[in-house]
């Protein structure tokens, strides 16, 4: 998979060579580029940004710049996404779903935003990260790209991932590593017992309760 992030803050995107997706980038499981809007700037100073037609607080990103630096890089199956607070919220399903692709462009915005004419050319699925505004949209990119990117097929093996939070549709049970007894708290101990099957009722069991009462919309219930 290779994801190209349309950004005017480069610098931001060195969070994404660490770990398990800067391990996953060396191993040439994904490629991932970071592409500066401002090198596609035709203004003699690169100026990127302007006042709103109409009047209003802040700044808008103008749409030369990113036009061309969206035509530089997009192909025939590409997917545009743009990272916007209007955007369907992000979640699991859709980072699976994402992780198929073969091309993602992500395009960030900031300041108040992009000029409206390059979702009505492109036509990018907008999507958000949540409920709230942040100051742009290279964050999001961040988490979605570290999101669907450990979904790759051999980034992380199957079994971390078949039982994590949301993969079956439940948060995950508690977890416990050594030591046995750390300052007087003790593992549960059916964890110890070697007893699979009972080690599999109790982690469902204990996965139920916690999806019941930190979110028990994912049950299709409301909240008291
Ligand atoms: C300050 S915000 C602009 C908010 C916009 N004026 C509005 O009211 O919807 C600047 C940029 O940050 C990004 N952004 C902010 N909050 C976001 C969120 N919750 N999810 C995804 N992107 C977000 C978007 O790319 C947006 O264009």
């Amino acid at each position: 998979m290779r994801i190209d992030i349309l950004t005017l803050f480069p610098e931001m995107f060195s969070a994404l060579t660490e770990s398990i997706i800067g391990r996953a980038r060396e191993k040439k499981l994904i490629e991932i580029n970071v592409i500066n809007i401002r090198d596609f700037s035709t203004d003699k100073h690169q100026k990127c940004d302007d006042e709103p037609y109409g009047g209003g607080a802040g700044m808008l990103m103008t749409p030369q710049p990113i036009y061309d630096a969206i035509k530089s890089v997009k192909k025939e199956s590409s997917k545009i996404f743009f990272m916007s607070p209007k955007g369907n919220v992000f979640n699991q399903i859709k980072a699976k779903e994402m992780s198929k692709l073969d091309h993602i462009i992500i395009l960030c915005g900031h300041y108040e935003g992009i000029d409206n004419r390059i979702l009505e050319i492109f036509k990018p699925e907008e999507l958000s990260i949540g409920d709230y505004v942040l100051t742009g949209g290279e964050i999001p990119a961040m988490a979605i790209v570290d999101c669907v990117a450990r979904l790759v097929d051999g980034v992380i093996t199957k079994a971390s991932l078949d039982e994590e939070s949301f993969s079956s549709g439940l948060l995950e049970y508690p977890q416990y590593t050594r030591p046995f007894d750390f300052i007087g708290y003790k593992v549960p101990d059916v964890l110890i017992s070697g007893n699979h099957k009972e080690i599999a009722k109790w982690r469902k069991e204990m996965a139920l309760d916690i999806t019941k009462n930190a979110r028990p919309d994912l049950l299709g219930e409301e909240n008291e």
